[in-house]
């Protein structure tokens, strides 16, 4: 192409204020549909959601209403300097004090503006604030800088709520209410496909519902600054039909965590999650998660119960969405960079480290990590892998994901 001509070179220039914006939308794109691990992308106004439909509505009318209002306005506006214009009249206007009629219509349609605009409004709280008392429950629970899902209406066959990190399961076409809290700062809770933001409130429970038609995976965003890790505050909703979901919960309740065979893997990884390694001052695992069926029965950090059929890592920082999960080796990297040293691969985890590094404990004080060896590791990852619901209880399996990019999708 023989663009190097003087006058191109010179259009060129002056062109360049314009070509700057349009690049930043596109960097801005390109950030927003999301270039890394994580792909995909939060999207408002899903209409599968009745929730959502019924803001959408409720914005609907109120929009039209500013329209009417902005039109009648600007016609009064251009009517009345049409009309008065000075060089139509050339003597002062007549003076005069007080016109009642004009003062009450002035007052009486902003007044009836304003009480048709909370009609709208309170007729939307009242459809969408009680929870139907027979709305699945489930609690949720924001702590830097991860989630905490539990289902207060399944309890164990091992004892225990049934509870998992970072990955809402929820039932299709019925409200599911949430009670929503924070166990440290202000959190925002917010998967905008299945219904509107709440905050998460530290010594605050608030319960309000959400709901989808769609099953598949979705998107969930921590909506409220909270600290270095707040982007990285992620989590998964996957909705299921309520047999699967309801297939889903019963295995959740009927699961124990497999016991490793002795001599494999697994069994080193056990002993290390349970124990620790006190001759080079690893700290145990078990002290901080919660496995159900085994001894483990830490809450500071994620339930880990069925990180093995779970397809996020670090809060859904990473993801694994094929059906090799933690076994793919990019994945199994990143498992295993998790384990070494998460809080440098996520700024503010409060997960000690395993390479010896300095970390802040959940006091904030500098402590030196523990040790262990890569071969240690790996056992510590077989043993989370091994850690899966029966297959049909998968409750990733032929869940679409929702808005997910090219590259993503767990087909
Ligand atoms: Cu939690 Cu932002």
């Amino acid at each position: 192409m023989k663009l190097n001509t003087t006058k191109h070179r010179h259009s060129g220039t002056r062109r360049r204020p314009i070509t700057r914006p349009i690049a930043a939308a596109a960097l801005g794109a390109t950030l927003l549909t999301g270039c890394q691990q994580a792909n995909q992308s939060l999207f408002i106004g899903d209409m599968s959601s009745a929730y959502n439909r019924e803001i959408w509505w409720m914005s609907v009318w109120a929009i039209v209403l500013s329209i009417i209002i902005f039109v009648g306005v600007s016609y009064a506006l251009f009517y009345t300097v049409q009309k008065f214009r000075e060089d139509r009249h050339d003597a002062p206007p007549a003076q005069f004090h007080g016109n009642n009629r004009l003062e009450v219509i002035l007052v009486a349609v902003p007044v009836i503006i304003v009480f048709g605009l909370s009609i709208l409004t309170v007729r939307s709280m009242a459809i969408l604030n009680p929870t139907p008392e027979q709305a699945t429950k489930i609690d949720v629970l924001g702590k830097q800088f991860w989630w905490n899902f539990a289902y207060p209406e399944t309890t164990s066959d091992a004892g225990g709520v049934v509870t998992n990190g970072n990955e809402m399961i929820m039932p299709t076409k019925q409200p599911v209410a949430l009670t929503i809290t924070s166990g440290d700062v202000i959190h925002g809770f917010w998967a905008p496909n299945i219904g509107g933001q709440r905050a998460a409130m530290p010594a605050v429970q608030k319960t309000w519902q959400v709901d989808t038609e769609r099953p598949g995976a979705y998107q969930g965003n921590c909506s409220q600054l909270c600290g270095a890790s707040h982007a990285n505050m992620r989590y998964k909703v996957v909705a299921l039909d309520q047999e699967r979901y309801d297939a889903t919960l019963a295995a959740m309740k009927a699961y124990r965590a497999p016991e490793p065979a002795p001599g494999s893997a697994e069994a080193r990884g056990y002993a290390l999650f349970m124990q620790g390694k006190s001759s080079t001052g690893a700290v145990s695992c078990a002290a901080c998660h919660r496995v159900q069926g085994t001894p483990a029965g830490g809450v500071a950090g994620p339930d880990l119960s069925f990180f093995g059929t779970r397809r996020t890592l670090g809060a859904g920082m990473w993801e694994a969405m094929t059906d090799k999960k933690w076994e793919d080796p990019k994945a199994a990297k990143q498992l295993s960079d998790w384990l070494k040293n998460s809080p440098r691969v996520k700024p503010g985890s409060l997960m000690p480290t395993y390479d010896g590094s300095e970390y802040r404990n959940t006091k904030g004080e500098l402590v030196k990590g523990g040790t262990l060896t890569d071969a240690e590791i790996d056992d510590i990852a077989a043993y989370l892998r091994s850690l899966q619901l029966p297959e049909e209880a998968d409750y990733w399996r032929g869940s679409p994901v929702i808005g997910a990019g090219a590259t993503g999708g767990n087909q």
